[in-house]
């Protein structure tokens, strides 16, 4: 048998380049490996976007088409939206009443968003109880383990915290999942610093080549080689960090030494670069555009997951009225 994992993203855009290589490619590796149950976590978007809900519908579509364009492969894994499995609300409700308060306030990603959001207004019930809603989407399935990225293994941390407390005070239900912790990806976005919708710096997977090798080509490199003389370090340059995704090992290192030595420009080296990260999501892109034209297919992949889920779900509500006895 094998083991079982949960994921979820959030709808509030569309998908880019580090969501790619931070999570999805990741996400791909794991399906044949384990059982894969991959969600849209649309309630959890509301949390911080409930004045533009607009954006949590555009994007739900648009992201699953990115998975299927991606590979991920529905023959592997089960994908459902959060809001279609009502049992996820009336689990979310009852760990409310076990989860003590300070668990959610001394949460570090708690802080560190509020702080980071300033812009919104995130004091609400329901982003301090993001954490009870996630411990709900994963023990629903009892998952073995969860991918995701650093700043999210505090809430797995909660989720194991939510599961023991839960099996203390009642029945023993729920297994305790690990975090299976994602390497964070390298790239960033073409102003330098992480890339982020919020940003404006961001490449997206599936953007037309004219638009990627425009952005491409606005990159900040290497801060110290300001002239087509000054010799660059390409272990400090965002451009090469992309070399060594998509090109070919025998180029990089020729640009790696044409760089240092000077005998290649920024500009020539970008081009370079576009043009074989343009061949890397070329596939995809023609994906997509195929899958575009088939949006039944995907509805319909979508209504097999959302059943399959629901199912699952179900049978863990009815263990879990059981233990509480109501
Ligand atoms: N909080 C996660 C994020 O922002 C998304 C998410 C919601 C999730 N529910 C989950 C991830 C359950 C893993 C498991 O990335
Ligand atoms: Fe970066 Fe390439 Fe310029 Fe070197 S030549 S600094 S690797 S863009």
């Amino acid at each position: 048998m094998k083991k079982r994992i949960v994921s979820g993203i959030r709808p509030t855009g569309r998908l880019h380049l580090g969501h790619l290589h931070g999570a999805l490619l990741n996400w791909k590796r794991l399906q044949d490996e384990y059982e894969c149950f991959y969600f849209i976590a649309d309630w959890h978007a509301l949390t911080s976007e409930y004045e533009r809900p607009e954006i949590i519908k555009e994007s739900t579509m648009d992201i699953i088409l990115d998975w299927l364009a991606i590979g991920l492969d529905p023959d592997k894994c089960t994908f459902f939206i959060q809001s279609h499995i009502k049992q996820h609300a009336e689990l979310y409700l009852l760990f409310s009443m076990i989860t003590p308060i300070p668990w959610l306030e001394r949460n570090p990603t708690y802080k560190e968003q509020i702080k980071q959001l300033s812009s919104k207004d995130l004091n609400t019930y329901g982003f301090l109880g993001y954490p009870v809603l996630q411990a709900a989407d994963i023990l629903m399935y009892k998952a073995n383990a969860v991918p995701v990225g650093e700043d999210q293994a505090p809430h797995i941390e909660l989720t194991r915290e939510i599961a023991r407390r839960f099996n203390y005070l009642y029945k023993k239900v729920f297994p305790e999942p690990e975090t299976l912790l994602t390497p964070t990806s390298k790239l960033l976005g073409i102003d330098r610093r992480k890339m982020s919708k919020s940003y404006n710096n961001a490449i997206y997977i599936t953007e037309p080549a004219e638009e990627v090798t425009k952005k491409v080509s606005q990159m900040i490199t290497d801060p110290q080689r300001g002239r087509r003389t000054d010799p660059g370090r390409p272990s400090y340059c965002n451009v090469f960090f992309y070399h060594e995704i998509y090109t070919p090992p025998e180029k990089v290192k020729e640009i790696e030494e044409g760089c240092k030595n000077a005998t290649i420009g920024c500009v020539e080296c970008k081009r370079i670069m576009a043009e074989n990260l343009n061949k890397g999501l070329d596939p995809i892109r023609e994906r997509r555009k195929e899958l575009e034209s088939k949006i039944d297919y995907v509805r319909d992949i979508i209504e097999e997951g959302d059943k399959k889920a629901g199912i699952i779900a179900e049978k863990t509500m009815e263990e879990v009225r059981e233990a509480i006895g109501i």
